[in-house]
C-alpha cells in the first residue's frame, strides 16, 4: 500500500477517527493530506468533503476517505461533484466490493455508527482492493454520460 497518497477530510463528528486513520495510515507508510477539520468546534461536513474531491480531481491523492457522524453527509456532498464515486461502507464486503465493481475514489465513514477498529480494517480493504474493470468499468462509464 505504500506510494499511494490518501486525502483525508471530517468534520467535528469525524475527526477523533481521523486522527486515528492518519495514524495507520502512516505507520502503513502512506501518504496523508490532511485537509481539516483540525479540532473539534462545530463545522460544516460539505467544505470538507469538497477539499477531498478536489484532491482527488487534481489528482495530488490516489484515493479520499471522509468521515462524519453518520458518513450520510459527506456522501452525499462528495457524490454531488464529477467524477467523484464516495462509498459509504460500514462493513468489510462492501469495501471490498465498492473497490471492485464500483473503482470508488472515496470512502465515507461514520464515527457514530462502527468502531475504531473496524474502521481501520475497512480503510485497510478499501485501499488495498484493486478495480477488476472490464463490465464494470462499463457501467461506471454510464455514470458519467
Ligand atoms: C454533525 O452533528 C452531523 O450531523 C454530521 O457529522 C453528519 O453525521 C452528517 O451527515
Amino acid at each position: 500500500m505504500s506510494n499511494l497518497t490518501v486525502a483525508i477530510g471530517s468534520d467535528h463528528g469525524g475527526f477523533d477517527y481521523k486522527e486515528s486513520i492518519i495514524k495507520h495510515l502512516k505507520a502503513n507508510n502512506i501518504n496523508v493530506i490532511d485537509v481539516g477539520t483540525y479540532s473539534k468546534e462545530s463545522c460544516d461536513y460539505p467544505v470538507f468533503a469538497k477539499k477531498v474531491a478536489e484532491k482527488i480531481l487534481s489528482k495530488e491523492a490516489d484515493k479520499g476517505i471522509l468521515i462524519c457522524g453518520t458518513g450520510i453527509g459527506m456522501s452525499i456532498a462528495a457524490n454531488k461533484i464529477k467524477g467523484i464515486r464516495a462509498a459509504l461502507c460500514h462493513d468489510t464486503f462492501s469495501a471490498k466490493a465498492t473497490r471492485a465493481h464500483n473503482n470508488s475514489n472515496i470512502l465515507c465513514l461514520g464515527q457514530r455508527v462502527i468502531g475504531k477498529y473496524l474502521a481501520l480494517d475497512i480503510v485497510d480493504l478499501f485501499l488495498s482492493t484493486k478495480f477488476e474493470g472490464g463490465r464494470h468499468q462499463r457501467r461506471i462509464d454510464m455514470l458519467e454520460s
